[in-house]
Parts: structure tokens; sequence; C-alpha cells
């Protein structure tokens, strides 16, 4: 048992680590990439923590590596193995979930900067009756459609657009149903939780998130992370 915030209302928290980390480009898969001294997957599992939402902590690591990883945490904390994909990763993930648990939680791995209180939005949310829940930001930038050789077609209006970053959720039955409907050849269609939920037609709300959660992809988000810290942890 790890903390948790609401004996009536409960949540697991999946932390999905089984990525290459093909476009970090690092000697080592991304979840054990070290910023500022530590592991990417730690970092993340700490926020987690320091959310004290979660009743059951699952993180799904690299098939190969699965027993290495359950190195680097306590008991408090299952570790399993991924699949080739994410979604096959989640699909592990949401299966190593042996509590009753109200609502699940997806976060990567790869976003090790994520305030607590993101998480305490998103389950605030789903307390309040959301099925489903995702936290977005704003985009920064106008956005253009353009064709396939870069020429630009149209402005996209950018009002109704946001990004969507993690943790997503759905209540345990609407995220278990949701991924078990999916068939294979899925996995290219669905790059978020969210969107596997939609497909099974339900309405996923939005909660705000924050910019220090960025995701971890190019060195360059490293550099980013690096002068968050500089700024004092979110997660201490
Ligand atoms: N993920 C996973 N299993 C996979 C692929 C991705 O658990 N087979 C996880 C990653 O570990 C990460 C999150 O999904 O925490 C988001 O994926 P992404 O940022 O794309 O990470 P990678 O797939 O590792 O990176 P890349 O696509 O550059 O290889
Ligand atoms: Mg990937």
């Amino acid at each position: 048992m790890t903390d948790s915030g609401d004996r009536d209302f409960s949540v697991a928290v999946v932390v999905v680590a089984a990525g290459r980390g093909e476009r970090l480009g690092a000697d080592r898969p991304k979840a054990l990439v070290e910023l500022a001294d530590e592991p990417l997957v730690v970092r993340a599992v700490r926020g987690v923590q320091a959310a004290a939402v979660a009743s059951q902590v699952v993180v799904v690591a690299p098939h190969e590596l699965a027993a290495s990883f359950r190195q680097l945490f306590d008991e408090s904390v299952e570790v399993v193995a991924g699949g080739d994909d994410r979604l096959a990763s989640v699909q592990a993930g949401l299966a190593a979930i042996t509590q009753p648990v109200d609502a699940v939680l997806v976060h990567d791995s790869a976003r090790p900067l994520t305030p607590p209180e993101v998480f305490q939005r998103v389950v605030d949310a789903l307390r309040a009756g959301a099925l489903a829940v995702v936290p977005v930001v704003p985009l920064v930038d106008t956005v253009k459609q353009v064709d396939p050789a870069g020429v630009v077609e149209r402005t996209v209006e950018r009002s109704a657009l946001v990004a969507a970053q993690t943790p997503q959720a759905g209540t345990f039955a609407v995220i278990t149903d949701a991924y078990r409907r999916l068939g294979n050849g899925d996995a290219q269609a669905f790059t978020d939780d969210a969107s596997v939920m939609e497909a099974a037609n339900v309405q996923v709300e939005t909660v705000a998130g924050d910019r220090r959660s960025l995701k971890i992809t190019t060195p360059f988000d490293l550099l980013v992370a690096e002068a968050i810290l500089a700024e004092g942890n979110p997660n201490d």
C-alpha cells in the first residue's frame, strides 16, 4: 500500500516505461536515462507518490529489464514486463491491477516533472463523476495544415486545439473495457489513452495540465527539464 488520499475513491497508477527512446538516442532505454543523476522512471514514480493519490502503483518495464527495474523501487511498487508498443505496455499494466480500484491513471515515465497538482486535478475530476480525463495545455504556436510537399493548405483555428499530457485516466470499468476492445493493428492509430477511450465512445473531460509536465522525447527536452529542476523540483 502506498499513500491513499481518499479511502472512498481508490486509484491505481500505471507508469509506462517500456519504450526504447529512439528519438532521445541515448545509450540505454529512455526510462533509465538520468536527469540530475536520477533515472527518469525513478523521478516519474516519485511524482506519483508525491501526489498521494494511488493505492497501487505498477511500473511497466522493458521486457528484458523487468528484474533490474524492480531493484529501483521498494515493494510498494509492482514491476511488470511491457510490450512492443505503448498500447501493449498499457495493457500489461492494466492486467497487473489486482486490487479493486475505482479508477486507473496511466502516466508516461518520460514525464519526470509532473507536479502533484496535475494528478490531483485528474483524480478530482474522476471523483466528481468524469468517466475519462486528460490533462491538457494550450498550444502556443500557430498551427498550419500542409500538403505532402510542405506547402501550407490552411491555418488551423487554434482556440479549439489543446495538447494532451499524462496522467490520462478512466474509471476502472471504462478504461479496461476500452482497451479490451482493441484489435490487432491498432497500435499506430492510438498514441494515447484518451484516444482509446474516445474510440469506445466515452466522453473524455479535460483538466489543466502543466508546462513542467513535458515529455522527454529529444535531447533538447532534457535540457529544458534541467532548467525546470534548477528552478525547484515540482515533486519535492
Ligand atoms: N512506452 C512503453 N512501451 C512501449 C513504447 C512506449 O511503455 N513499447 C512508454 C514509454 O516508455 C514512454 C511513453 O510510453 O514513457 C511515451 O512514449 P514515447 O515518449 O514515444 O517513448 P519511447 O517510445 O521510448 O520513445 P521513442 O518513440 O523515441 O522510441
Ligand atoms: Mg514511442
